[in-house]
């Protein structure tokens, strides 16, 4: 049977010609000739995430207490949702500003914080990519994590390329051909594997915290967010994740734990 892979890659660079967007086509072309290699067809599809119409939340908690549906907002934002829906792996890059993500990435994950009530993206692998022009990308990278992990996607890895104010693809292909090639390869690999099925520690516990806030809140019982959750049978007490998955043991034992302790402090 033919293997068919999906990824999207989404820029939140507003420079169509800028280093964001040029360091992921590159990366893109290496996710194609790995796929190639291995004789598997890869489908890629990259949303420039300033080409779509995306408003600004109003804050009105609509998409948390009534569903994503019922925003007021009449913009793109569920298109994109459909698309990562769809896929089986994304490619996230956005360009550092002032030592975080650009405004356009910030107010994508905001329009997106239903997510976090309901994980619809359980599972997905996510590789986070950043430029900058010299400085720390370290908060970039958490922004992106701290927001992708809540929304229960597992991260496949995350990369910094240093491109300063304007750098051509001959140049970051030269500069940085190892990191575009190392990014492809375990992106590649974790979609391929379903590196999904092996959570991470801290995916773990955040599963776990939902779960015990979720479980304990006797009040929600008619939310959309706590239907959400019974409906995926997530409040289940031998869940121990979104999806079905093969973490050991003892690896899941102490995340429930700490999961469990961290859980009190949110109720
Ligand atoms: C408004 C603004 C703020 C920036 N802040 C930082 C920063 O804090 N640290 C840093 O290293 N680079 C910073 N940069 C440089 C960009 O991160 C860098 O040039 C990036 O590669 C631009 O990506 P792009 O060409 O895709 O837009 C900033 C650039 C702009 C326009």
């Amino acid at each position: 049977m033919e293997i068919i892979l999906r990824i999207i890659s989404l820029v939140s660079s507003y420079r169509t010609n800028g280093n964001t967007n040029k360091t992921v086509s590159l990366i893109e072309q290496q996710l194609l000739s790995i796929a190639n290699k291995e004789k598997i067809t890869l489908e890629i599809e990259k949303i420039l995430l300033s080409h779509f119409d995306i408003k600004t939340c109003c804050g009105c908690r609509a998409c948390f207490d009534k569903g994503e549906e019922k925003c007021p907002l009449k913009d793109e934002l569920l298109f994109i949702w459909e698309k990562i829906y769809q896929a089986d792996g994304i490619l996230a890059a956005s360009p550092v500003y002032v030592e975080d993500v650009n405004g356009i990435m910030k107010n994508w994950i905001d329009r997106m914080a239903f997510n976090c009530h309901r994980p619809a993206f359980a599972g997905k692998n996510v590789f986070i990519v950043t430029t900058s022009g010299g400085g720390s990308s370290n908060h970039t990278i958490n922004t992106m994590k701290n927001a992708f992990t809540t929304w229960g996607m597992n991260l496949a890895g995350s990369s910094k390329f240093r491109t300063g104010k304007q750098m051509d693809s001959v140049e970051i292909e030269s500069r940085y051909s190892k990191e575009i090639k190392k990014v492809a390869e375990a992106l590649f690999k974790a979609v391929k594997n379903k590196s999904n099925q092996r959570p991470s520690f801290y995916s773990l516990i955040t599963f776990r915290v939902q779960q015990k806030c979720w479980q304990k809140s006797t009040q929600c019982q008619d939310t959309v967010d706590y239907k959400y959750w019974q409906r995926n049978e997530w409040l289940q007490r031998d869940c121990n994740y979104y999806i079905p998955n093969k973490a050991s043991f003892l690896k899941i034992k102490f995340a429930q734990l700490i999961g469990s302790i961290v859980a009190i402090f949110y109720m």
